[in-house]
């Protein structure tokens, strides 16, 4: 706990804490090994952010089963995922007549795992099922029609770091899973901006502290702009999350601060 306390202060709050993570990982071991009795399953782990749930979730299953890894990426533009799904790694063992268990951080648009099961359907598995820790139902795109067969948690639209999921690439240690603050530090203007879905977040917060975070935050923006913004040609506007994705991805932001 001590050696994650400056993490914890970039939370807005703590989503699922671990025990609960903990509970709900061995209830879906113990279903997994319940609907898996002999059958040949090969769990495949969707690294990175599906890497520290992979490893607890495997550990609850009681049946003789083989482990493969998968890195994917997918190419995002500034207003939506593109839907284009880039294969990182592929499999090591061969799944031809075998039954995957996809082992995924959360899913989102579902874009990631519609073209994934649409790839391994290609390579011959005799049945393929999602197991996600976290179900995020409210961005899913409709025409994929993908069905989630096991998640540990449904949450609400907001972006969620900890137990392997990341933001930049930082967080994914965190043991509880929280809603993340972020900024990003526009080099090329010498701004700052920052992003308006996190602002969302932190209003629906409840209580005093969100409101005076939000009303700090205001008083931190106004006086940013005056020492950056005016007299330079820098742009204060929102981004929503993919956008500044695009905007690291292009290279358009050098360094993002996470504060
Ligand atoms: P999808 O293709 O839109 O379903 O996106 C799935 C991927 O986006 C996940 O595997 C994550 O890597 C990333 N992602 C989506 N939402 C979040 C979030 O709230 N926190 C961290 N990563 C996220
Ligand atoms: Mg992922």
């Amino acid at each position: 706990m001590d050696t994650n306390a400056k993490l914890y202060q970039d939370m807005t709050k703590i989503l699922v804490k671990r025990e609960d993570i903990q509970k709900a990982v061995a209830q879906l071991g113990r279903e997994i090994t319940r609907d898996y009795q002999g059958r040949d399953l090969v769990m495949v782990c969707i690294l990175k952010g599906a890497s520290v749930f992979f490893s607890d979730l495997i550990r609850e299953v009681d049946l003789p089963v083989t482990l493969d890894f998968m890195a994917l990426s997918s190419y995002r533009n500034s207003t939506k995922s593109s839907g284009v799904v880039n294969l990182e790694k592929d499999l090591s063992v061969s799944i031809k007549g075998r039954d995957v268990l996809i082992v995924e951080d959360i899913v989102d648009s579902g874009n990631t795992l519609f073209y994934l099961g649409k790839y391994l359907m290609g390579r011959g598995a005799s049945s393929i099922r999602i197991a996600t820790l976290l179900d995020k139902p409210d961005r899913r795109n409709p025409e994929h029609n993908l069905t989630v067969d096991y998640h540990c948690f449904k949450i609400p639209d907001e972006f969620v770091v900890g137990y392997g999921l990341d933001f930049a690439e930082k967080y994914r240690n965190l043991p509880d899973i929280g809603v993340c603050l972020l900024y990003t530090s526009d080099a090329a203007t010498g701004g700052w901006r920052w992003n308006g879905r996190r602002m969302l977040a932190l209003k629906k917060s409840r209580g005093m502290f969100g409101y005076v975070a939000v009303l700090l935050l205001m008083v931190l923006t106004i006086s940013m702009l005056f020492t950056n913004g005016f007299g330079s040609n820098t742009r204060d506007r929102r981004i929503t999350y993919p956008q500044l994705l695009t905007m690291i991805e292009e290279g358009q932001v050098r360094s993002v601060a996470i504060r």
